[in-house]
This record gives structure tokens, C-alpha cells and sequence, in this order.
């Protein structure tokens, strides 16, 4: 089958595709200064760096399968679909909020920190899940939502009521006044007027960053910090491995500053990391901190706050260079990047549930990202455009495959939004950022085979028109076409997880005269195994052919060996290498040493 990884590279590699099921340890440290003991209590993963590895998909439980057919994902679909993301070959899944709330934000807007939203199961059904997934080899990340809370918390509900300067009142931050903490910017600027809200039943003003029904929670009362300890420990004793730190610049305010990244707010995270260190293993904290590459380093401290962090600047510059033709925005914006402690990872992603944030752009690309990628002005919202990967992209295989190359090569954690895989559409005509969220497209049948409720009453109607609908678009037709983008998606999962050097290597540019190619190189010394892994990437961001003579003489007597189809081509030599790419096409190529003959025979091995 064409496109499909040759069971020769597993076996050269002498990898299994699936990892052995995780085995539960459990150790003991020493306290500092005592002969007590305590137990941390293990993750599902059992190496500690696990995250390096990982391919994450994120998906919204709500929309990905409704098994008693009221029309809204819940838990025990999500269960039915772990063979079909186990297939796909992820290896860890972020779940949107799915805590109970009042939904104005999808959930980011939390009731209660320990339950499940009714809606979606019981908590019940979430262990069943949670257990589900770790069998299946599958970590699960979850959200901590901590910079605020619905309106609709208890937590509010008694703070609006209690006197002034009581411990429940002391819970969220007032004021007399709207007038402080003016240089913070207001995020939602299609919907919020100010960062301030007037609450008539306290007779003052609450702070919010973002919705004016999500009051921001006060980090200088240390009972709060409490609370959301004990929220963690709660999802971390029941297993799960890892938390998604929502918003987590703006968690403490000062006046007379952007009330963001304080030094309070970090002296939180390392508080957070520490409890999780010294109570649990194998778990980890990714940062949401939509700054500059050189903002965004604190967050990962010495190695003591966050261990991964979203790059939230590369995403737009990923798009700037595929529509300029030329790779500039991205060697600009990496050179740009600082070096990580070497417990830490950058998360990588070419699109989420939010828009595609143009915040960290200067003015001018901001201009031409609209131009380029949001003809109707209904696919713009806050700072961003609204729009899922294939629709970007103009539904265009090479530039979808092109895109993802990047995702899955570039240092750091590759990040898939769900229905990408298959190149699902959107709808611009449902409000804020809902036109990504519709329900996942499983086959044919009614509602896409998400639910067997009446139409009217999904959460969100599925897509329906010629191009994106679900009758066009959909699993079960993927999985009938071996030349799907599905089948595509899950075979360069599976290469991109035989290598360690994606995951955990340094990154190289090179510099060939030809800017409309972008040219890198990935290498990594594996301690383990005393073995090294070069590999050499090569894609072409214009619409047209192009040649490229690359600088290789460093690796003068290397084969380079196509990783998809396990194809040597000419040895390198101390010359110029030449390769020519056809339009929005790449290379991936391992750089061989001189190598066992066996490597390079003919093979009708497929991966199953
Ligand atoms: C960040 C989330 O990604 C976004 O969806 C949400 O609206 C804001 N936090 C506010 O909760
Ligand atoms: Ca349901």
C-alpha cells in the first residue's frame, strides 16, 4: 500500500509500534531533614520525560460522541472512540473543560472544579475513561482553570454577598473603583468594554481578563491557593497525567503594571510544580501564555515551573511563510527562540479551539494575515481569525500535508485538534469561536453518526455543505480510502514515533540560496543507547517546483534515506547536494552512516 511506513523501519529499529503497557511504580523519597518517607503516586507513564514523545490531540468531549442521544458528546461515546484515536496512533489526550458549568465559554467558565459537567457523565464515567485511555497506552490532559470561575461558582455566589473584607468576599478581586490596573488590556475586545464588572449586590467592582461572567480569583488571599491545590490533587489521585495551565500570565494583578507575568504569579507556578514533584510522578503542567518567545521562557523556570509551553508565535508565522513563499517568518521567529532547561518542551500547533491568535504579529502581518487567510470578515474575532486547518489552507492536500510535516518535525510536542485529521470544515455563521467546535464527522449517517438525536437538537449543528459537509468529509469514508488524509495523518504518526530525535533534538537551519525552501536539520544523541539520529528536513513552501542545493558536506559519505518510503538516495559528497521538490512538497531524510547492506534492499513489508 503506497504511503504507508515499511515494517522494515520498525524492525530496523527494532521498535514495536505500540509501547508495552505502562507499568504503575511507586517510590520513596526522603523528606529534606527527616527519616519519613512519603509515597508519590505514579502517573500511567513511566518515563519521566514521557511528554518529549508525546502526540497530543485535543478534543472537546462534547463533540466527539453522544452515546444516549441527547444530542451532546459525553464520556461513555468518548470510551466507544479510544480504538479510533488508539488507531490513529496519539499517544495523550487533552480534554477540553467538561466540569460543570454554566457553558458561556465552552466550559473555560467552571462551577465546580471536581465534578463532571452532567451533561457529558458522571465522575464515575470519567475514571472509567481515564482507565480506558491508560490501557490503551494513552495519557490524558486536563484543564486547570484557575485565573477565574463562572459567575455561577458557589465560591462567587457567596463572595458577592459577604461583607467587604471577609474570607469570602477576599476570594475574588474588587474594588471601589473601575480606575486600577488600566494597563491591563482587555483580551475579549469584541465583547468587553473594561477588565472591570459593577456588581450591584456587592456595591463594587470584580475583575475579570476575560468575560465579564468570569471573575478572576485573588491569588493574595492564600486560601485560594488552597482551594486550587485541592483541586489538582483530586484529578492528579485519580490518575491523571498531566494539566493544561489556562491563562496563567494574568493570575495575580498589580497596579501600575500590564498585570501580567508578575513575579507573584511565577512564585505560584513553582508552587504548583512543587506539590506536583513532591506528591506525584511522570505527570507534567503545559503552559497557555500567548507571549513572545523570550516572555514566554519564564514560564519554564529553572527547570522548576512549567515543563512545556505552548509556541504560541510560530503558529501564524507557519501560515505567513506558506502564503509569501518564503521560509523567513519561521528561521525569524526560531532565531528568536531561547534554549530550554532540558526538562522542557515546546508545544506545537498549527490550530485549536480558539482563533487563530494574531496577538504575538506585529501590526503589518496582522494586516496581511487578514488579507491572506479571512476573506469574510465573519471569520474574525478578538484578535484572530476563526477558522479550522483545511479551510485555511483552501482545502488543498499538499499544503495540509506540508503544514503538518512542519508540526511534526519542528522541536517540541506535536498538538492535533481533532476532525484535522480527516480535514473537517467549519462554520462562520455560528457565533464566537463555535464554528470550530461542531461535532466530530463520523460517517454518513444522520448527524454525521455523532448522534442519533433529531438534527434540531445537537449541541451544535454538524456541517453540512457540499465541500466540508459530513457526507463529503468523514471517518468511515477515510479509513475505505487508503490515499486519505486520515490514512496520511496516521502513517506520518506512526514514522514520526520511531524517532526520538522529532521529540527531543536540536534544530539547525540551513541556508540555501533558494528562500522559498526551508531546510533543517534535527539531530540527537540518545544516552540510553549510546545512538545518534540526524535527520534532515526539506520542504518547499511555494505553489511552483522548485531546487535547492544544500551545504551537507559536514556529512560527506552519508546516505540519505527517505523516511516515508525508506528510498536511499545518493550519498552525500563535500559538493553542493541538489534535490528538487515538487510544489508544497518535503523530505524527510535520516542521514545514514554507511550502513548494513539490509537496511537498503527492496521490501513489500507494510505497517498492518
Ligand atoms: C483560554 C481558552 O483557550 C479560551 O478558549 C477561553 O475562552 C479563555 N482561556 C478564557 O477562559
Ligand atoms: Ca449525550
Amino acid at each position: 500500500m503506497n504511503g504507508v511506513v515499511p515494517l522494515r523501519h520498525f524492525a530496523a529499529r527494532g521498535i514495536s509500534n505500540h509501547t508495552p503497557r505502562a507499568v504503575h511504580l511507586s517510590y520513596k523519597i526522603a523528606a529534606v531533614g527527616k527519616a519519613e518517607t512519603h509515597v508519590k503516586k505514579p502517573g500511567s507513564a513511566t518515563d519521566p520525560l514521557w511528554y518529549k514523545d508525546a502526540i497530543i490531540y485535543e478534543l472537546h468531549v462534547r463533540a466527539f460522541q453522544d452515546s444516549n442521544g441527547d444530542g451532546i458528546g459525553d464520556f461513555p461515546g468518548l470510551i466507544a472512540r479510544l480504538d479510533y484515536l488508539q488507531d490513529l496512533g496519539v499517544t495523550c489526550l487533552w480534554l477540553l473543560p467538561f466540569f460543570p458549568s454554566p457553558l458561556r465559554d465552552d466550559g473555560y467558565d467552571i462551577a465546580d472544579y471536581t465534578g463532571v459537567h452532567p451533561s457529558y457523565g458522571t465522575i464515575d464515567d470519567f475514571k472509567r475513561f481515564l482507565a480506558a485511555a491508560h490501557q490503551r497506552n494513552m495519557q490524558v490532559l486536563i484543564e486547570l482553570v484557575i485565573n477565574h470561575t463562572s459567575d455561577q461558582h458557589p465560591w462567587f455566589k457567596a463572595a458577592r454577598l459577604a461583607p467587604p473584607g471577609s474570607p469570602e468576599r477576599d476570594f475574588y478581586v474588587w474594588s471601589p473603583t473601575d480606575q486600577t490596573y488600566k494597563d491591563a488590556p482587555i483580551i475579549f475586545r469584541d465583547t468587553e468594554k473594561s477588565n472591570w464588572t459593577w456588581d450591584d449586590t456587592a456595591k463594587a467592582y470584580y475583575w475579570h481578563r476575560f468575560f465579564s461572567h468570569q471573575p478572576d480569583l485573588n491569588f493574595d488571599n492564600p486560601a485560594v491557593m488552597e482551594e486550587v491545590l485541592k483541586a489538582m490533587r483530586f484529578w492528579l489521585d485519580l490518575g491523571v497525567d498531566a494539566f493544561r495551565l489556562d491563562a496563567i500570565p494574568y493570575l495575580v494583578e498589580r497596579d501600575g503594571t500590564s498585570c501580567e507575568s508578575l513575579p507573584e504569579t511565577h512564585a505560584i507556578i513553582r508552587r504548583i510544580r512543587a506539590t506536583i514533584d513532591a506528591e506525584y510522578t511522570n505527570r507534567f503542567i503545559l503552559a497557555e501564555a500567548n507571549q513572545w518567545p523570550d516572555k514566554v521562557r519564564p514560564y519554564f523556570g529553572d527547570g522548576d515551573e512549567c515543563h512545556m509551553c505552548f509556541h504560541f508565535p510560530l503558529m501564524p508565522r507557519i501560515y505567513m511563510a506558506l502564503r509569501q513563499e518564503d521560509r523567513l517568518p519561521i528561521t525569524d521567529i526560531m532565531a528568536q527562540t531561547p534554549a530550554l532547561p532540558d526538562t522542557c518542551q515546546w508545544g506545537l500547533f498549527l490550530r485549536n479551539h480558539d482563533e487563530l491568535t494574531l496577538e504575538m504579529v506585529s501590526d503589518d502581518e496582522r494586516d496581511y494575515m487578514y488579507f491572506a487567510y479571512s476573506a469574510d470578515p465573519r471569520m474574525r474575532i478578538n484578535s484572530g481569525i476563526r477558522r479550522r486547518l483545511a479551510p485555511l489552507l483552501d482545502n488543498n492536500r499538499h499544503r495540509i500535508e506540508l503544514l503538518n510535516s512542519l508540526l511534526f518535525s519542528f522541536p517540541g510536542t506535536p498538538i492535533l485538534y481533532y476532525g484535522d485529521e480527516i480535514g473537517m470544515g467549519d462554520n462562520i455563521y455560528l457565533g464566537d469561536r463555535n464554528g470550530v467546535r461542531t461535532p466530530m464527522q463520523w460517517n454518513s449517517d444522520r448527524n454525521a453518526g455523532f448522534s442519533t438525536a433529531v438534527p434540531e437538537r445537537l449541541y451544535f449543528p454538524v456541517i453540512m455543505d457540499p465541500i466540508w459537509g459530513y457526507q463529503a468529509i468523514n471517518v468511515e469514508s477515510e479509513l475505505a480510502d487508503p490515499s486519505s488524509l486520515l490514512h496520511w495523518t496516521r502513517n506520518m504518526v506512526a514514522l514520526r514515533k520511531l524517532f526520538h530525535v522529532f521529540g527531543r533534538g536540536t534544530l539547525e537551519f540551513l541556508n540555501p540560496e533558494n528562500r522559498k525552501v526551508l531546510a533543517y536539520l534535527r539531530r540527537y544523541e540518545d544516552p540510553a543507547t549510546s545512538t545518534s539520529e540526524v535527520v534532515l528536513c526539506v520542504a518547499n513552501l511555494s505553489r511552483f517546483a522548485q531546487p535547492v542545493s544544500l551545504d551537507l558536506a559536514q556529512f560527506a559519505g552519508r546516505t540519505p534515506v527517505e523516511m516515508l518510503g525508506y528510498v536511499p538516495f545518493p550519498a552525500i559528497t563535500a559538493q553542493p547536494y541538489p534535490l528538487t521538490l515538487a510544489p508544497y512538497s518535503f523530505f524527510w531524510l535520516e542521514l545514514q552512516q554507511p550502513a548494513a547492506p539490509d537496511n537498503f534492499s527492496e521490501s513489500s513489508d507494510v505497517f498492518p
